[in-house]
């Protein structure tokens, strides 16, 4: 058997990895790396236990630092486990600082890269999730786009080669949760919040100013938040129970995020993954982004951005979307179609 290493280290890292594990260790020796980005419980372990991802043969424990700091600790670890097991090739997913650390180390010695997840671009260069994006596309060898879009993306910046659409694996992902948590879950009147990105949670002021709209909407707001998002709270001492309409929960399990986004009238979030769910389960979203990678979402009113004008979310409750693409990320067999493709190629 091939031998893959698979980096993975943040909360939708492993929800992806969840159903791309099922189907490529059938075909491969896969081999877990953790890099640590997250750590809390409810971050990471809670994922491996619901959705039965193989324990991690290597735990690198890197934590949280600077983005320099941490991707280089993640490097030099990373680098150390490849060396020891040689694999055939290393894959990674997304965009975040253990996908670059990832990528980086294996191009280093010369193994080639799998990228899941490639293609994005926010065209936004401010957000360190849209330079590890480019970066890793240009150090990957095989590079599984999940839509049209995506695809074409890579076209324009002369990656032309060994690029396949292949879906989102995050629909194989909410199909597993489906298969588990049902269809039928009833409506409630509530929103749901996530919200962790830097640009609306570094600076406080904007932070409260979007929970002060949160806080004002007419239907009750329910909020897991984000350790990023509680910390700065936190450290400003502001109280929770200022915003009486929010309910702040803990970050939940991923079948539970799902039960909530079902059981919700609306979705109002920042979080990339939690946008594409919404529109796989025909939710309405409200993105506190300026711009998005996930363009197609926008059509027909399905997800709408909301940055400076934020007064504008009340009226956006009422809009009714209009027709809806149910096979915009694929036909949720997305691990099958790159395992398919890695048998043949590696
Ligand atoms: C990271 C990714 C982002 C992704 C998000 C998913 C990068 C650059 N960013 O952002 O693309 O959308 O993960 O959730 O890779 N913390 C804890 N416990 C944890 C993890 C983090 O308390 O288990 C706190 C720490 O104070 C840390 C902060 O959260 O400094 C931010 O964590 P970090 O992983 O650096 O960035 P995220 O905002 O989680
Ligand atoms: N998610 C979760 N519990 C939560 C919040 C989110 O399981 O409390 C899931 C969500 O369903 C999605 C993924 O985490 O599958 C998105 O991760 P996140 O928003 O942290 O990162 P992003 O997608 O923005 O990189």
């Amino acid at each position: 058997m091939k031998k893959i290493c698979v980096v993975i280290g943040a909360r939708p890292q492993f929800i992806k990895h969840a159903p791309v594990e099922l189907e490529l260790k059938k075909h491969f020796n896969l081999i877990s790396i953790h890099t640590g980005q997250h750590y809390d419980k409810k971050m990471s372990d809670v994922f491996f236990n619901e959705l039965g991802i193989n324990k991690p043969k290597y735990m690198l424990n890197v934590g949280s630092f600077s983005h320099g700091k941490q991707t280089a600790l993640m490097l030099e670890k990373i680098e150390d486990v490849l060396m020891l097991e040689k694999p055939d090739a290393v894959m990674v997913y997304g965009d975040t600082n253990s996908t670059l650390a990832g990528a980086l180390a294996a191009n280093k010695i010369n193994i080639p890269v799998i990228h899941i997840e490639s293609g994005l671009r926010s065209y936004n260069k401010t957000m360190p999730e849209e330079i590890n994006r480019i970066l890793t596309d240009n150090l990957s060898s095989y590079l599984f786009a999940p839509t049209e879009t995506a695809e074409t993306n890579l076209n324009k910046e002369g990656i032309t080669q060994s690029v396949f659409n292949v879906g989102d694996v995050m629909f194989d992902s909410l199909l597993l949760a489906k298969s588990v948590i049902g269809t039928n879950l009833e409506e409630k009147q509530q929103i749901l919040a996530t919200i962790h990105r830097p640009y609306n949670t570094d600076n406080c002021e904007r932070l409260l100013d979007i929970l002060f709209h949160l806080n004002s909407l007419e239907k009750k707001v329910v909020f897991p938040i984000h350790p990023r998002t509680s910390g700065i709270l936190k450290s400003n001492g502001i109280l929770l129970q200022e915003f009486g309409n929010i309910d702040f929960i803990d970050p939940v399990s991923y079948f539970d995020l799902i039960r909530l986004q079902m059981q919700s009238i609306c979705i109002i979030t920042d979080s990339g993954g939690v946008q594409k769910e919404a529109y796989m389960l025909k939710k309405k979203c409200i993105t506190i982004r300026s711009e998005t990678e996930w363009v197609e979402t926008l059509e027909n009113g399905w997800n709408n951005l909301v940055f400076e004008d934020l007064y504008k979310i009340k009226d956006l409750l009422n809009v009714i979307p209009g027709a809806h693409r149910d096979d915009l990320y694929g036909a949720g067999n997305s691990s099958v179609l790159i395992s398919q493709i890695l048998i043949d190629k590696i």
